[in-house]
């Protein structure tokens, strides 16, 4: 049995329970919207940091500090929107990029990015890296914030074997000696930070 009901060419037309139903495409994008911000915040909340992304001054400096000390992969730890991640597997196209990413928008909005930039050797994760073993990593490269790295520091040091790079947007990892740093020309003074692991504990 076929029906037509006039709806405004503005409105989105559903199938509920076999019922068609419209709703006014500007309420579907406010809705949308509003939706993607809550997400955001449960985020934020959960990791305890924004998905603010690296500025493109820090991104350069982070691909400046980036020397792999053997082979391996990168792991970005909490990559948000691909803004370091996708420099990253383009400045080392014959290296696996780990991104991890807690934050449904933003792991979305990445997985989308490395989809259509074509992109073969970035694996978005959708995980708390707190969770795993990063001990094979080559180099690791993050920008978190200070109680984070505080966490962090006690984990890399009992994972991480020696030699391995870690380079740090903003804050440093409390307890080690920065074998480079750099503060940027930008509004926040922003420091970049790159450690090496060292023989015994890495501190
Ligand atoms: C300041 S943003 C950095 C984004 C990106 N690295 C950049 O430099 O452009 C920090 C991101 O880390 C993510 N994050 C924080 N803690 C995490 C965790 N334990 N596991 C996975 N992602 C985490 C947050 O969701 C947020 O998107």
């Amino acid at each position: 049995m076929f029906w037509v009901q006039k709806v405004p060419l503005s409105n989105l037309v559903f199938a509920v329970h076999g019922r068609m139903t419209s709703i006014p495409f500007q309420l579907f994008l406010w809705a949308s919207a509003l939706f993607a911000m809550v997400s955001i915040l449960v985020g934020v909340v959960r990791t305890g940091i924004s998905p603010m992304p690296s500025s493109p001054r820090a991104v350069q400096r982070v691909l400046q500090y980036v020397v792999p000390p053997r082979a391996g992969s990168i792991y970005e730890l909490g990559a948000a929107w691909g803004s370091l991640a996708v420099p990253l597997a383009r400045a080392f196209p014959d290296r696996r990029i780990i991104a991890y990413e807690l934050s449904t928008i933003p792991c979305l909005f990445l997985l989308l990015r490395v989809r259509v930039s074509g992109l073969k050797n970035i694996e978005v994760v959708r995980r708390d890296f707190f969770l795993d073993d990063l001990g094979k990593a080559a180099v690791i490269v993050c920008y978190l914030y200070p109680g984070s790295m505080d966490r962090l520091s006690t984990k890399l040091q009992s994972e991480l074997i020696p030699g391995t790079v870690v380079v740090s947007n903003s804050f440093a990892l409390p307890g080690w000696v920065p074998e480079q740093k750099s503060q940027l020309k930008d509004l926040y003074r922003t420091k970049i930070y790159r450690f090496i692991v060292e023989k015994e504990s890495g501190a």
